[in-house]
């Protein structure tokens, strides 16, 4: 632990010799593909296959041997469209066959019938009412608010400072290397599913009802995955629900692989948003908040009631804010399912508030960064829902200014000749907190197992997958460290819902702290069956203790300390079992002729606990800045009438290594005092900040205010003409 030693899959992956989903070959596999409404809101009123060849296998909603459903928190998203199809691209029915090629032609020979109905296309028109509901009878799937402290309305008045704002953010695609892809295989008594997939255990929690079966006759399998970010958290359940309909069908293995157009038009992808936001200052110190927040869901809910609790919890930021309002909600609209990715929520929100104070700092004449520092929550203070803080953002935010000497810079920018290029430089502060919101945890009861023989080691039994972030690597650190043996005496089984137990999903930057937390409580398990007390005696009398062939397990199950406690009514409580403590700072030139903008370079500085391997967590800070430089800049994505406009990696534009800074990295060690070695978590968290620390810069160079990401080049041109 804490050494920085190479990847497992390094060499597999830079050889080519990885296995992902599209390179299994399965006897008499065939190949499905999924016929979509071409409509964004309508009824179907007839499906003709007429022209469909009779040796193509044929899935529609009278197929589904179960209930028409994706279980998920509403139950509302069918695996094929029955009567009515809520957004362009609804899977409608599944056509499956022996040729790859051939069956792609037959996409244009079904024959579907519609009545059009209205769509809802906007999240005003969502709250507005005034057309027919998609969710209940108002649309809204989640509503989230609090008053706490006085009411806020007193301190919006003349004897405070007052900054309000308007501000959005837009889709954002995850452009995974590897598409959405999944086989499912039927065997006797079930199904199996392998996938390209971050939660072994969604899937089969999603799809028993759907196909009949008991939950343990749908054995579920992650295979090597090309990246996630979040987009293969719930998605890969309908894909694979779609697989296993066509394999249950024809009693043949099928394979789903989807082409990147339809990948990007058809999958989920991160909320667009649209917040509210008012602080009033007196004497440079916050007194008041008040944060109205709404996300764009889509047509079905997916998980967006919890990406709109991270966003929630997020709406007063690090700063200590005695009165304070939220009202928040999401809502549905006819467009793409909006789901899972890298952030959930938080980037949204922090992007409102963390605006906010690079406004506020630009009115009351202060540098961003002494504006943040006499308002943040320092250790031992209460968060917004009354969260008594381990420790703070201090160190970070401190060493960042050291490192950057960013109010000097901050100033002269400022002040620079009006020339053709000019500088700028912004900052944000944030947290990220690490674990599944509110009882999250509780819920999940997530339990991880390590087994020992003196024959094959150490076995750990999860089901995390490393989606590329590492987990491979440093799951085997932990154990190789707890019990004082080489790594070579330590493997991970297969994340594989019938070899390993629920350790719940790989998501929420939950995996170091609270999975590598049962690991690490599972290793001490194994030193107490074997008797000893330091490690460095485990290998040795494990030697002498343990018969050929036995094997010695020890499993642990997260439970909630007594004393943390959560309610969702009213958001009081401890949010999360730990925060991570994030600063970012942008460094640009601007063209004030073309707008292009040029970044110099990102510091980020992230408290993590501690670095379990140093170079994947710098790996995961690097990808993820960069991933938020994207959002903030350039990954412009729009849906009109229901149809995402850039469907291809030509028209939706993200960073490539041209566009990379130099990004310098530093990390705090704040110990979390429940987590492996102190390890927090750091896989979203590098995206959350960069859009208020980017647009901040931009403001910076030009002396102008924006309050929209992604900040095209064309918008920044828009504002400047204005003036
Ligand atoms: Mo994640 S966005 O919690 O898969």
């Amino acid at each position: 632990v804490g050494k920085s030693i190479k990847r497992v899959d390094a060499f597999e992956k830079a050889t080519g010799r990885a296995k992902y989903i599209d390179d299994y070959q399965i006897e008499n596999m065939l190949y499905g593909i999924t016929i979509r409404s071409t409509k964004q809101r309508a009824e179907i009123i007839n499906i003709d296959t007429s022209d469909i060849p009779e040796n193509i296998v044929i899935v529609t909603a009278d197929d589904i041997p179960g209930e028409n459903i994706v279980a998920l928190f509403h139950n509302d998203q069918p695996l094929l469209a029955d009567k009515i199809v809520n957004y362009i691209g609804e899977p409608i029915l599944l056509l499956a066959g022996p040729n790859i090629d051939q069956i792609r032609d037959f996409r244009n020979k079904v024959k579907i019938e519609y009545r059009e109905l209205e769509p809802i296309n906007t999240m005003e028109e969502a709250s507005s009412n005034k057309i027919t509901p998609i969710f209940n009878d108002n649309n809204i799937i989640k509503k989230y608010g609090y008053e706490k402290g006085d009411s806020v309305e007193k301190y919006f008045s003349d004897d405070y400072t007052i900054i309000e704002g308007d501000y959005k953010t837009g889709y954002q695609e995850h452009v995974y290397l590897e598409t959405q892809g999944i086989i499912a295989i039927p065997k006797e008594n079930g199904i199996k599913i392998l996938g390209s997939l971050q939660c072994p255990y969604y899937v089969n929690k999603a799809l028993f009802r759907g196909l009949a079966l008991e939950r343990d006759q749908i054995e579920v399998e992650n295979v090597t995955t090309g990246g996630a970010f979040g987009g293969k958290e719930e998605f890969p359940s309908l894909l694979s629900g779609h697989a296993a309909l066509l394999a249950l069908k024809s009693q043949k293995p099928v394979k789903i692989i989807y082409e990147r157009t339809e990948d990007i038009s058809f999958t989920t992808k991160r909320h667009p948003s649209k917040s509210h936001h008012r602080i009033a200052f007196n004497n440079g110190k916050i007194v008041a908040m008040d944060f109205d927040f709404t996300l764009d869901a889509g047509a079905h809910s997916t998980l967006s009631e919890v990406v709109l609790a991270r966003g929630a919890l997020a709406a007063t930021g690090v700063y200590k804010c005695p009165n304070a309002k939220l009202s928040s909600r999401t809502v549905t609209t006819n467009n793409i399912p909006s789901g899972a990715f890298r952030g959930f929520g938080a980037p949204q929100a922090f992007f409102a508030i963390e605006q906010q104070m690079n406004h506020s700092a630009y009115k009351l004449n202060i540098d961003p960064f002494t504006l943040r520092k006499q308002n943040i929550l320092l250790t031992g203070d209460s968060t917004i829902t009354g969260q008594v803080l381990e420790d703070s953002i201090m160190d970070v935010l401190d060493l960042i200014e050291k490192k950057t000497s960013f109010k000097s810079k901050y100033n002269k920018y400022k002040n620079q000749k009006k020339s053709r290029k000019r500088k700028g430089i912004g900052i944000s502060a944030y947290f990220h907190g690490c674990g599944f919101t509110g009882r999250g945890e509780e819920v999940i009861k997530a339990t991880a197992t390590v087994d020992f023989s003196i024959e094959k080691g150490a076995v750990i039994k999860v089901a995390a997958v490393d989606m590329g972030q590492g987990v491979n690597t440093i799951f085997p650190q932990i154990v190789a460290d707890c019990l004082d043996i080489s790594l070579d005496k330590v493997s991970m089984e297969k994340a594989n819902t019938s070899k390993v137990p629920d350790s719940g999903p790989t998501v929420a930057s939950r995996t170091t702290p609270v999975v590598g937390g049962l690991i690490y409580q599972c290793c001490k398990g194994l030193c107490k069956e074997i008797g000893v007390t330091d490690k460095s005696d485990f290998l040795k009398m494990a030697e002498n203790k343990l018969q050929k062939g036995q094997i010695i397990s020890v499993s642990q199950q997260y439970k909630i300390p007594k004393d943390i406690t959560w309610d969702d009514d009213n958001f009081v409580g401890n949010a999360y079992p730990t925060y991570s403590w994030i600063a970012n700072i942008v460094e640009i030139e601007i063209d004030t002729v073309t707008c292009e903008v040029e970044v110099e370079k990102i510091t980020a500085v992230h408290d993590i606990g501690k670095a379990i391997n140093p170079i994947l967590v710098e790996g995961q800070i690097e990808g993820g800045s960069l991933q938020g430089l994207g959002y903030s800049a350039m990954e412009n994505m729009v849906s009109e009438n229901g149809v995402i406009k850039q469907n291809s990696i030509t028209d939706y534009i993200i960073p490539t290594s041209l566009d990379t800074p130099e990004i310098e990295i530093f990390l705090v060690e704040q110990p979390y005092s429940k987590g492996p070695f102190g390890a927090k978590g750091v896989g979203e968290q590098p995206l959350v900040g960069i859009p208020p620390a980017y647009v901040g810069a931009v403001e910076n160079a030009l002396q102008a205010e924006f309050f929209e990401i992604p900040l095209t080049p064309e918008k920044i041109f828009r504002v400047l003409k204005g003036r």
